[in-house]
């Protein structure tokens, strides 16, 4: 499973890939990973808040409805442990991922200018 995860991810960012390792650490410091074939998401619940830490699914699969499936599953899941509000970072210029959160219910709460290599940081929120 985590073999499968890191080629996913380094479908999904080929500039930044994370090992099989990397995705053994995040499990071991309380983050939830829902994977499919084609698709992962990465989550971390603390007490009634949740941070949406990555989501990717495989080129040749896109658009066909699997992220925005993995959000409602995550946001089912942590609605039953309680949580109340996610929040998320996305980069600027990611319209695709700016896009699948707004469609899904978060909206912008702040921009933290410049975080990822010069692009700004657009801070997402959704109260569940
Ligand atoms: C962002 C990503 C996860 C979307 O996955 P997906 O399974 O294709 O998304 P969905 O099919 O569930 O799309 C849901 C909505 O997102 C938006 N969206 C998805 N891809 C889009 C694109 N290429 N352009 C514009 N909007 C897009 C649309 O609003 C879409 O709804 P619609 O199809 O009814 O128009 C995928 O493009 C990806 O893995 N990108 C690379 C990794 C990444 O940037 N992750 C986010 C990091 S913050």
């Amino acid at each position: 499973m985590l073999d499968n995860l890191a080629n996913l991810h380094k479908q999904c960012f080929p500039h930044k890939p994370w090992t099989a390792a990397d995705f053994a650490d995040l499990k071991k410091s309380g983050c939830e990973i829902i994977a499919s074939q084609n698709g992962f998401i990465v989550y971390r619940q603390t007490l009634d808040e949740a941070e949406l830490i990555t989501i990717g699914v495989a080129p040749d699969a896109r658009r066909g409805g699997i992220a925005a499936a993995m959000l409602g599953i995550m946001e089912g899941e942590l609605k039953k442990n309680g949580v109340k509000s996610i929040f998320l970072e996305v980069a600027q210029d990611n319209t695709p991922a700016r896009n699948l959160y707004k469609q899904n219910g978060f909206t912008e709460i702040g921009v933290r200018p410049k975080y990822y290599d010069g692009v700004d940081a657009i801070m997402m929120r959704k109260d569940i």
